[in-house]
């Protein structure tokens, strides 16, 4: 696998426009959900520097389950309903969280994290896991991270279906 090449130096949307298609070809050829996902996360974490922690939570037995992930130690449990996982996985909706202080029930991981962004993967209606990335900065995440994390949710969610 040759390493990411992002040459964008102005605006994320540039970013996100190399990083896209270099996450489809990570990916092209592995069937292996943990080994893929794995990577995802890497990639996101390296290509987007505003980024302290990047991953992904699976539905297990109701609850969320940590998985993949950059960054520090994180919560390994997550209920539906709680915190801003919890909440996207249970509104099935893309949340970005501006100031997590201002988000009630946001679950501190991170005593760094000031901003967030959930996006949840789909099954049909149902929910099978959320991709989680937060800041250590304020208002880190807009509407050009939800519009390309959700692209990379659609990854996922083609790589869940068939994985083996
Ligand atoms: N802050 C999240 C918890 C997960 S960590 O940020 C990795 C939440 O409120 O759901």
């Amino acid at each position: 696998m040759e390493q990411l090449k992002i040459t964008a130096t102005e605006g994320k949307s540039g970013v996100y426009s190399e990083l896209l298609p270099q996450l489809e070809s990570l990916v092209s050829g592995e069937a292996d959900f943990i080994a893929n996902t794995a990577n995802l996360a890497a990639a996101l974490k390296q290509a987007l520097p505003y980024a302290s922690w990047v991953g992904f939570y699976f539905m297990k037995n109701g609850e969320l389950v940590v998985g993949p992930f950059q960054g520090k130690v994180a919560c390994t449990r997550i209920r539906v309903g709680s915190g801003v996982c919890g909440t996207a996985a249970a509104r099935r909706k893309t949340i970005v969280v501006p100031n997590v202080a201002e988000f009630p029930g946001h679950i501190y991981c991170d005593p760094d994290s000031r901003s967030e962004i959930v996006v949840p993967l789909l099954k049909g209606d149902e929910a099978f896991g959320v991709l989680d990335l937060d800041s250590s900065e304020y208002n880190s995440f807009d509407s050009v991270d939800a519009d390309n994390l959700q692209r990379v949710a659609r990854i996922v969610e083609r790589l869940h279906a068939s994985a083996v």
